[in-house]
């Protein structure tokens, strides 16, 4: 017996949104945290004054469990060890941390010691178990993802060997799940839960740039690449992008292509950003690094957060516990 992500995380349906960062905003995040699943507000780069304002935001618009995503090899230890510390004496208990990629043992360590919840993505069995023997709800990742890329398999062969490893582990399915029979396949394999991300970049609440969320409903997964050329701000990880001109051709100079603001602060997108366009940005967002997971095949249409939770909770686990896998079939036979 173990429990699902719903009953680990307080939600009524096993369904995590990705803290996706420039996207997932504070309203984006309370939507789905207020719709019965796990909310998640990206925090990528922020810090400080910025990043007090948005957890501030975030807290006052649901008071349902809801999460903050950070990236430990984007802002480095020093930076994370801030963030983290941030996030923990400004927010109430039940905000979790939601890390993309495996962070030092002395953050899982300080977590765990604010006895605050804890949500790993990963991409490699070895990182899972670590994870996993942190008590981290483990995120499983595979390359059918959109965004930044943690290992080299397939989403359901790296549920299905990570579930042979840690059989009372709470574990869920992430990329390329863009429909509720995808996600019933990921269950399958034995996840017991799921993350999306490109579902929710066109959803109404997300700060993804009109232009990106269009370019998202109209795409299928034959349109998406997985390349490195976006790597200013975010060195040295493969992502799966929509193909770009820029994709097709990485030998243009780098020069300015569009301005964006965040947190009231102005910047200029360089080519090659590793930054997503947004509401906030203008420019040539064509050519800007627009991350979509084959998912985006079964996405046609912006609808609201609440919808997508919905669709998706018909088919998920709410907080009850799971049988094993064995006992489930015993009762079939
Ligand atoms: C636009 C976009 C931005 C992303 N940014 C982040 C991020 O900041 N932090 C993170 O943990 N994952 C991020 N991801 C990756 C997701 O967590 C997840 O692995 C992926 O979206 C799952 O595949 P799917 O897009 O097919 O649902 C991002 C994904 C997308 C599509």
């Amino acid at each position: 017996m173990r429990a699902t992500a719903a009953g680990v995380l307080g939600l009524e349906a096993s369904l995590l949104q990705s803290g996706m960062g420039g996207v997932a905003g504070t309203e984006l995040a309370c939507a789905v945290s207020n719709a019965g699943a796990a909310g998640c507000a990206g925090g990528y780069k922020l810090a400080g004054g910025a990043l007090s304002a948005m957890l501030d935001r975030l807290t006052a618009g649901t008071d349902r469990p809801v999460g903050v995503n950070l990236i430990p090899e984007v802002v480095g230890p020093v930076e994370l060890d801030r963030q983290v510390a941030q996030v923990l004496d400004e927010t109430p208990e039940r905000v979790h941390l939601s890390f993309f990629g495996m962070p030092d043992d002395a953050v899982l360590e300080r977590v765990a010691a604010a006895e605050r919840r804890l949500v790993v993505q990963i991409g490699t069995v070895e990182d899972g178990v670590h994870a996993a023997a942190r008590g981290a709800v483990v995120v499983a990742q595979g390359t059918e993802a959109g965004g930044h890329l943690l290992g080299t398999s397939r989403r359901d062969a790296l549920v299905a060997a990570l579930r042979d490893r840690l059989p009372d582990a709470c574990l869920v399915a992430s990329g390329g799940i863009g429909s509720p029979e995808e996600a019933e396949r990921a269950l399958d394999a034995g996840a017991d839960g799921v993350l999306l991300g490109t579902a929710f970049v066109v959803a109404h609440e997300s700060r993804a740039h009109a232009r990106f969320k269009s370019a998202v409903t109209g795409a299928d997964e034959t349109d998406t690449v997985i390349t490195d050329v976006y790597e200013i701000g975010w060195p040295g990880r493969r992502h799966r992008v929509l193909a770009t001109t820029v994709t097709a051709d990485p030998q243009q100079p780098t020069k300015f292509i569009g301005k964006t603001v965040v947190e009231g602060k102005p910047y200029l997108v360089p080519r090659f950003s590793a930054a997503v366009p947004t509401e906030a940005t203008s420019g040539r967002i064509e050519e800007m690094a627009l991350y979509c997971g084959r998912s985006c095949g079964a996405i046609s249409d912006e609808v609201s957060a609440a919808d997508v939770v919905a669709a998706f909770a018909r088919v998920l686990p709410g907080a009850e516990v799971v049988k094993t896998r064995e006992r489930a079939d015993s009762y079939v036979g």
